[in-house]
This record gives C-alpha cells, sequence and structure tokens, in this order.
C-alpha cells in the first residue's frame, strides 16, 4: 500500500498553551485534525465556562487561514466547582470536565485533593451528559511512579465508575495492560485515549543509555509488556481505544534541565506516528476507527466530513523547530524517519 485515504480525524487530548505560542500548537493540529478537545491546564487553569470562551476564541483566532479546525473546551475540576460551572459550561457547548488528581503533572497544583468532594459534581455531569476526562494517577509519594495508574483504577476509578454508571468517563493517555483491561471489563461508558509515545516506546526510551528528557511524560513509559498490552488493543480495533496524543510542548531548556518537564511535543507528525504504529502492527485498516470514528462516536458528536491522505514517502522529523518567542523545541521522535507523510503539509 503506498497511499492511505481516511476519513478526516480528530486529536481528542492535547495541550495548545496560551499566548503567542498558540500559532505553533495550533497550526501543528490543525495540519491533519479537524477537532481537537483543548486540555484546560493553563495557569491559572480554566475553571469557568467563560474562561473557557475566552480560551476557545484566542486558540480560534491563531488557526491559519484556510484551515477547518474547531477547538473543543475542557474544564479544569477543582475543589471549588460548583454544580453551576458545570451547568453553565455544558449549555456553552463545552464538552467535558478534566479531573486532575493534584500535583499529578504540569500546572496541576490547583487540582482536585479528595475525591470524595466531587460526587455531586460527578453526580450533574451525568445528568448534564458532560464526559469525565481523567488524569488517572494517584500521586502519593509512597506509591512507585510505575504503579500510579494501576492504583489509581484500583482506588478510585472503579468506584466512580460503579457509583456513576451514567456517567461517561475517558480515562486518558493510558499506559499499562491493567488500564487496558479494566476499560475491556466496563461498561460502554468507559473509553480511552492512547498516545503515540506510549505505543512506539517503553521504559528503556527513557533510561537505557542515559535519561532522555524529550521522552519523558506523564504518566511515565512503563516496561515493555504494558507497551504490548497497549499495541495489541489499539490492533484488535476496539471502539474503547481512540486517539488523543497529549501533544505537550516544553520549551527545549525546560526539558534538558537538572528537573525537566514532562510531555512530548508530537504535534507536528502526530497522524504519521500512529501510521507508523499501525503499519508495524500490520493493521493499517484500523487506523481510521481509531483516529477518526470511535472517539467522535464516544463523544457524541459526528463524524468529520472529508478525507486526509497519508502516502508511504519517508521523511525526517526536524531536530527542533522555532517558537514564535525565538526559543527552541524539540519536537517527539526529533530526527527520527517515519514511513508515512500527510499529502500537503
Ligand atoms: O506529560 C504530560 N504533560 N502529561 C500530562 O498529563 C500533562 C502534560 C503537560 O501539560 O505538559
Ligand atoms: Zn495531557
Amino acid at each position: 500500500m503506498t497511499t492511505l485515504t481516511i476519513q478526516t480525524p480528530d486529536d481528542l487530548h492535547l495541550h495548545f498553551r496560551d499566548g503567542d505560542i498558540l500559532t505553533e500548537t495550533v497550526a501543528a493540529t490543525a495540519r491533519c485534525f479537524r477537532r481537537a478537545i483543548a486540555m484546560p491546564n493553563l495557569v491559572p487553569p480554566v475553571t469557568t465556562a467563560q474562561s473557557a470562551i475566552d480560551y476557545k476564541k484566542r486558540i480560534v483566532e491563531a488557526v491559519p487561514e484556510g484551515k477547518n479546525f474547531e477547538p473543543l473546551m475542557t474544564l479544569f475540576l477543582t475543589n471549588e466547582t460548583t454544580a453551576q460551572d458545570i451547568r453553565e459550561a455544558k449549555s456553552a457547548g463545552i464538552p467535558a470536565a478534566k479531573l486532575y488528581p493534584a500535583g499529578a503533572t504540569t500546572n496541576s497544583d490547583a487540582a482536585v485533593s479528595s475525591l470524595d468532594h466531587l460526587s455531586p459534581i460527578f453526580e450533574v455531569m451525568a445528568e448534564e451528559g458532560m464526559l469525565l476526562l481523567i488524569h488517572g494517577e494517584v500521586t502519593s509519594h509512597d506509591i512507585d511512579i510505575f504503579d500510579r495508574e494501576k492504583v489509581f483504577i484500583d482506588r478510585h476509578l472503579a468506584s466512580i465508575a460503579e457509583s456513576f454508571p451514567t456517567l461517561k468517563i475517558v480515562f486518558e493517555h493510558i499506559t499499562t495492560k491493567d488500564a487496558v483491561e479494566f476499560v475491556l471489563s466496563s461498561s460502554q461508558n468507559m473509553a480511552a485515549t492512547i498516545t503515540p509515545q506510549h505505543l512506539l516506546l517503553n521504559r528503556n526510551d527513557l533510561l537505557v543509555g542515559g535519561v532522555h528528557p524529550h521522552n519523558y511524560c506523564l504518566p511515565v513509559l512503563k516496561r515493555n509488556i504494558h507497551q504490548q498490552a497497549l499495541r495489541e488493543v489499539v490492533a484488535s480495533g476496539s471502539e474503547k481505544f481512540f486517539l488523543g496524543t497529549d501533544s505537550a510542548p516544553h520549551e527545549k531548556h525546560r526539558k534538558e534541565s537538572a528537573c525537566g518537564c514532562a510531555g512530548c511535543y508530537s504535534a507536528w507528525s502526530a497522524i504519521e506516528l500512529y501510521a507508523q504504529v499501525f503499519e508495524e502492527l500490520d493493521c493499517l485498516d484500523k487506523l481510521e476507527g481509531f483516529a477518526s470514528h470511535y472517539g467522535a462516536d464516544f463523544y457524541g458528536m459526528s463524524r468529520n466530513p472529508g478525507t486526509i491522505t497519508l502516502v508511504k514517502d519517508s521523511w525526517q522529523v526536524p531536530e527542533e523547530i522555532t517558537l514564535p518567542n525565538g526559543n527552541p523545541i524539540v519536537p517527539f521522535f526529533a530526527g527520527k524517519t517515519l514511513q508515512w507523510k500527510l499529502v500537503g503539509s
């Protein structure tokens, strides 16, 4: 096969950030996606309908001329979130709210410190048909970083799903066999996103031969049996798993530092990275469902009009990209060769 045409895809989890970086991040995503779920972990976080509407406007202003792209907004849940906040957000067209356990990742200090507080909020979300997007890791110091996702399932996620059976939940950027098994054994209201880095890499790619800061993200890369489980489940074509890159830009000096930031900036090659995985797994026919159908269906949105085409044409991901502020950023998979290329980019 030398060309691959699929219905226009969506990226159902990413970080655009704010300010002048938007001209970079939004253009990179609008290159191939028609819609994207924009995460709310700005400083300060997006906690109200009005702040989400304002943020959406700034993203829309950064869409390159001639590109048809729509950001989908999310609300950041805190201990102070009210039922009224949820209702206002839903009526403003915001499809989802994001739960970060406090301290779980970049800019999540304002997040929820006790999940018990959120029961009335989850109830309203279920009533309103607003999706709950979860960063599923516990943050307590006594839990090993490689076990944090599994412990979150056991301590929190299983009981949230059981207590709120009509609430639609997206278990974001899953990284473990345990998460795959949990999602598969849960109801139709539980789905998951999977990033390119967790499909392409395992923790050896982070730690063998030196620390590789550009492969550091959260949840952290796991051992290869977990990578294998993620690969198997996307190859199975299960409708419960769909595309969410978690593309998360950090300037080069913040990644290459004594305390490097978590996040992989994959927007520049997102669909090509997934195509590479699906080809390696000999299931390119499953890419369209994963990238363009299952996520939209789970969110209750129409599938996109139009198509994108990839050609079999090897190319190298740039070593660096210059941000609008002049600082460099190292894209995910920098300097590596990919086999598929989006036509027209
Ligand atoms: O690696 C990550 N980076 N994981 C997250 O959950 C957040 C993200 C970011 O915002 O940088
Ligand atoms: Zn994220």
